[in-house]
């Protein structure tokens, strides 16, 4: 994206990053930069939306309308517009807001700029929307996608990236496609509320929240079958919890990993662990910079991936009886 960072380790946009304090300890731990807690578009839009609603402006002249949407902004989300001044005042690192959006509405799309004005170095844009409309065709649900980075990119300078899920009929031509247009980065994945059932209850419930190390497949393989292909650069997201890890999704041609979970279950001290355990690896193989080895274990070495992956279950899981 464009950006310096002295390691490849970010700590992803969680609760952990919404405050002063945590970003400076999270920096004082040896991360390569934090991505803060996702503000809401609904959040925004809601803002602008309740003051509208009072209505007792809207009939003067034509700009109340403009009026009351910039001076709702301006003052409810001057919060998070603080958080990034601050931040930005007392640490080195890059710091990326993060909104988490379904819909390329400007109510929400202007206040991108605000967020570039108070000095962020990047923006997220955390993008899930669930195909679930069986009436909706995938490629209307994708075009939102499109649109906002459209709209995004041109509303800020400062550099864009998508946090996306992988429910998409085609991923890796969709992700492809993604990363030729002005974004500079691209996420995967989101974690997303995990339904599961309470059986004596008879209700739905939320299954959990953190990830696990074994998490690590799902973006692992996704980032070796898309790092080849695409355009800009990727961050591997979900179920990195070690050194190992992160070694794995950079040889996988991942440009970054972002964590967060860990951080939850171990605390800050794990970014150090992490940092630690890559620096003696690349010593004992001997790699000077990441360079030396990103991406050195992604599909491009096979003709036909997917023939490989088939091969690869078959290998593993046939014998098994
Ligand atoms: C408690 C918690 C809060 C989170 N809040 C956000 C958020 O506000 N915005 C966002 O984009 N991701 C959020 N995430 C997702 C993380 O940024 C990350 O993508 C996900 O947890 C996978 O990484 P992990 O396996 O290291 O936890 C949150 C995750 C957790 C555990």
């Amino acid at each position: 994206m464009g950006l310096k960072l002295k390691n490849p380790i970010i700590a992803a946009s969680c609760g952990l990053t919404n405050s002063v304090e945590n970003i400076v300890e999270l920096e004082r731990n040896g991360v390569g930069a934090v991505v803060l807690k996702s503000l809401f578009e609904e959040q925004i839009a809601n803002e602008v939306n309740h003051t509208m609603e009072q209505g007792e402006f809207s009939n003067y002249y034509p700009e109340a309308e403009d009026y009351i949407r910039n001076y709702t902004q301006g003052n409810d989300l001057s919060v998070y517009l603080d958080l990034i001044r601050t931040a930005k005042q007392v640490v080195k690192i890059p710091v990326i807001a993060s909104i988490n959006c379904v819909s390329d509405s400007d109510d929400w799309i202007s206040f991108a700029k605000k967020i570039e004005q108070a000095g962020a170095d990047g923006l997220e844009l955390n993008i899930f929307i669930l195909p679930s409309d069986p009436t909706k065709p995938g490629e209307q649900n994708e075009k939102t996608y499109f649109d906002i980075a459209e709209k995004v990119t041109k509303e800020v300078s400062i550099p864009v990236a998508l946090k996306i899920s992988y429910y998409f009929s085609g991923l890796a031509q969709f992700v492809t496609k993604l990363s030729w247009t002005d974004i500079k980065g691209i996420v995967l994945f989101n974690r997303f509320y995990s339904p599961d059932i309470n059986i004596d209850k008879m209700e739905v419930k939320s299954s959990f929240v953190f990830s696990d190390p074994a998490s690590l497949a799902l973006s692992l393989r996704w980032i070796a079958m898309l790092s080849p292909h695409v355009k800009c650069d990727l961050a591997a997201s979900t179920g990195v919890h070690d050194g190992e890890a992160v070694i794995k999704q950079l040889l996988a041609g991942a440009q970054v990993v972002q964590v967060a979970s860990v951080l939850y279950k171990k605390g800050f001290s794990e970014i150090a662990e992490m940092t630690g355990k890559l620096k003696a690896w690349m010593e004992e193989k001997n790699f000077k910079s990441l360079d030396d080895f990103r991406g050195k274990l992604n599909t491009s070495q096979y003709d036909n991936p997917a023939a490989y992956e088939r091969v690869q279950f078959m290998k593993h899981f046939s014998g098994i009886e």
